[in-house]
């Protein structure tokens, strides 16, 4: 069966333009409000892939320094709109060739993202992940796990998360989210802390 190539801006703006998001959350997820709460040193974030962008409030809220990148148009115009005062922290660009100039981060932020990237794509993802991150920075996030008959998504397994991340990252967290979720989503998703080595 030939798969939509969900690399390519296109796929995702025509989700968009059609307000088809099954993905969107509405609002924070729980994990996130969690991890949140544990008083981490106040750091730049990065969030990829953002789509509205909620968790851009969450995280400055936090104190911390956020900035999302997004790809596809009428994303960007959601999360700006979404994010009002905030809008300019949304850059509008492909995470694999935005250039972020010197800039490191010791978060970045992890929902919808990986899972949205055909596999072939996932090496270059984790490198282009662990280029960003200062060492002892974390990718931390919401990753789906199990079985999708009909990706994207797509999700991980245990087997091919640890050849993704194994060489440059090790687990610090691991909890499956019981939290209520979007169906596309809901029992798949493992709230996950991998640190740079
Ligand atoms: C499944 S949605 C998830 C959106 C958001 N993270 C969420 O949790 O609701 C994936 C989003 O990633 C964006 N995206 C996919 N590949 C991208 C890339 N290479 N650079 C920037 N954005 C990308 C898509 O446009 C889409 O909005």
């Amino acid at each position: 069966m030939n798969e939509p190539d969900s690399s390519q801006t296109q796929f995702w703006t025509k989700r968009w333009e059609a307000g088809k998001m099954p993905w969107d959350l509405g609002g924070i997820p729980p994990s996130l409000v969690e991890f949140l709460k544990t008083n981490r040193p106040v750091t730049q974030v990065l969030i990829p892939g953002c789509g509205s962008g909620y968790e851009v409030q969450a995280f400055h809220a936090a104190g911390h320094d956020a900035t999302a990148i997004e790809f596809s148009a009428p994303a960007v115009e959601r999360a700006r709109a979404v994010l009002g005062p905030l809008a300019d922290r949304v850059i509008h660009g492909n995470f694999f060739k935005t250039d972020l100039g010197t800039n490191r981060f010791g978060i970045v932020y992890e929902r919808g993202f990986l899972c949205s990237l055909p596999p072939a794509r996932w090496p270059e993802y984790a490198a282009h992940m662990a280029d960003l991150l200062v060492p002892g920075g974390l990718l931390a996030g919401l990753f789906l796990y199990g079985n999708e008959p009909e990706p994207p998504p797509y999700p991980l397994t245990l087997e091919s998360a640890q050849q993704l991340f194994g060489s440059r990252f090790r687990l610090l967290d691991d909890a499956e989210s019981s939290a209520p979720s979007v169906p596309v989503y809901q029992g798949m998703e493992h709230w996950q802390t991998w640190q740079k080595i």
